[in-house]
């Protein structure tokens, strides 16, 4: 596995620049392990059906400025809390569940939306 890794790295390093290139270490994690990263954030991005900039600055992916990514640690750590009730296994909960693809998740139903029951 190790070598398998090592392989990869030698044949990116000899892949000529671009776009982007290999991603810096992660700088500024309170809670994601770093091979968790990339896989969480397209899950954030679906989940809230919004852009990588809505809760990042643009270009520093590590900094804090933008408020919707301290929100967003909140909400990691809360779902988080949510699945440590659920048995083991696989996250039962997850940004999805409540947001639907929202920024924000509907607290009650539409004005006008279906009768509840229904
Ligand atoms: C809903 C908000 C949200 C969205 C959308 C989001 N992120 Fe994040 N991102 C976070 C949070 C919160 C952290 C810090 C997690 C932690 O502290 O463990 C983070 C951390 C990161 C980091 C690690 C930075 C470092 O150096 O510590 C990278 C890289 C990153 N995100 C890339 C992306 C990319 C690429 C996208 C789009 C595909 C994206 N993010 C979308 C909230 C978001
Ligand atoms: C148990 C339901 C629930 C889950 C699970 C959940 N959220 Fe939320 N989230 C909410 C609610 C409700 C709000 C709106 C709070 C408000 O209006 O102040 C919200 C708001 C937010 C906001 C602020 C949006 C804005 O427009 O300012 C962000 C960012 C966010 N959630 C990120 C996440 C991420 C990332 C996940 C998954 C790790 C997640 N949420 C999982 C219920 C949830």
């Amino acid at each position: 596995m190790l070598v398998l890794a090592m392989l990869c790295l030698t044949f990116l390093g000899a892949q000529p620049p671009q776009g982007g290139g290999a991603r810096p270490a992660p700088k500024n994690l309170k809670i994601l392990k770093p091979d968790d990263v990339m896989r969480a954030m397209q899950g954030y991005r679906v989940g809230l059906g919004v852009r990588c900039d809505f809760c990042h600055v643009q270009s520093d992916f590590a900094s804090d400025e933008n408020h919707h990514k301290i929100t967003a640690r909140e909400m990691i750590a809360m779902t988080q809390q949510i699945n440590s009730h659920f048995p083991p296994g696989e996250a039962r909960v997850t940004c999805y569940t409540c947001h639907r693809a929202a920024e924000k998740p509907l607290t009650a139903p539409p004005a006008g939306g279906p009768p509840p029951g229904r």
